[in-house]
């Protein structure tokens, strides 16, 4: 059996800044509640006219991610594609990316898992190289929230943690069994598939259904139970990063660096503060932008290896909490 690594990391974030002021002018809602319940300060939107999407954004940040890998897209054997915002409701943006990079006619998967959609594509991922069916896969999580959101004060409890973004790294074959992902492990409980979904569209409720409320009907923006939501995530964050940590033999004084999804700063130092890691052992930059779901592990990834974070040998535990509920973890040693 062959193992994994990551061998190029990029991502990609719309210019557009939205501050909490900025949201603030939109609804009734202000920067101080924003700060102190999330810790967020500003997000990128992307800007009405421009022709930034979900499937463009990842483009973006593949071309980088392969770039930094020494490859080209020739080199690339299979895409998978993490979004719960796609550009259309089929087919998936997996198809887009192979068009948009002008690649050969290699396989592309997407993978419909929100904020755990990453975790799950790299998991993906990883079974495929490591049984040796293909050498570089291309994996991207990408968002754009800003267009389906509720952007009135209905809406403040879901609208303002939401931000667009784009990652990918290139996962690769490696010889090297001491080095790569060690581990990956994905949980998934549907009965809590109301407390934190976007309900339309759906084949039975879709269509008729919005035109017969005559704009009653808001199921097509994202609704959430946002207190049951955090409860959850802080159990299910702790759970599936200890088993983790135990499948490999691992305790939390091995870790190096965390890297959590960015759904609430208060989440995440609940979880810092439980597993007893120093602030610089935690990577956080939902301050920037926001919550990007599928986005949210594989941006703040790139950006810690870029503040050269991330170095050779490292104890790296990547881990994600979201709707479904679904939830993970991929232990990587760098
Ligand atoms: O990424 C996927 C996983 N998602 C998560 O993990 C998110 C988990 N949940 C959360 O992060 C938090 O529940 C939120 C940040 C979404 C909300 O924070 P909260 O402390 O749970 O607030 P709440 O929903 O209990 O609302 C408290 C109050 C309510 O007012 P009343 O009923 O007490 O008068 C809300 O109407 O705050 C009000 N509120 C707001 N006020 C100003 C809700 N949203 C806003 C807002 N600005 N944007």
């Amino acid at each position: 059996m062959y193992n994994s690594k990551i061998t190029g990391l990029g991502y990609y974030v719309p210019d557009n800044i939205v501050t909490n002021d900025d949201l603030s002018k939109l609804m009734d809602t202000t920067d101080e509640w924003i700060q102190e319940r999330t810790g967020i300060k500003e997000r990128r939107w992307i800007k009405e006219g421009s022709d930034d999407s979900s499937a463009v954004m990842g483009a973006k940040a593949a071309k980088i991610a392969i770039e930094r890998a020494g490859l080209t897209k020739d080199d690339i054997d299979f895409i998978v594609f993490a979004t719960l915002s796609p550009d259309y409701y089929f087919p998936g943006c997996g198809v887009q990316i192979q068009d948009l990079l002008d690649m050969d006619t290699v396989g592309a998967l997407d993978v419909r898992n929100q904020c755990s959609g990453f975790i799950y594509a790299l998991s993906t991922a990883d079974q495929f190289i490591k049984t040796g069916m293909y050498k570089n896969i291309l994996i991207i999580g990408s968002e754009y929230h800003s267009n389906g959101l509720d952007k009135t004060t209905r809406g403040r409890g879901v609208t303002v943690i939401f931000g667009d973004g784009a990652g990918a790294c290139v996962l690769s074959r490696s010889e090297d069994n001491s080095r790569g992902i060690l581990s990956s492990h994905l949980h998934s409980e549907g009965k809590y598939a109301d407390k934190l979904t976007v309900a339309s569209p759906s084949i039975g409720n879709w269509v008729p259904a919005i035109i017969a409320s005559n704009g009653e009907d808001i199921s097509y923006f994202p609704y959430m139970d946002g207190t049951f939501v955090f409860k959850n995530a802080v159990v299910r964050f702790s759970e599936v990063i200890m088993e983790g940590l135990m499948t490999n033999g691992l305790n939390k004084e091995d870790i190096d660096l965390l890297i959590p999804h960015q759904a609430n700063l208060r989440i995440a130092q609940f979880i810092q503060k439980k597993f007893g890691l120093r602030d610089d052992q935690v990577f956080n930059n939902i301050m920037k932008y926001g919550n990007t779901t599928a986005a949210s592990v594989i941006i703040a990834l790139t950006e810690a290896w870029e503040e050269g974070k991330v170095k050779d040998d490292d104890l790296i535990v990547l881990a994600a909490f979201g709707s479904g509920f679904t939830w993970g973890s991929v232990i990587i040693k760098w």
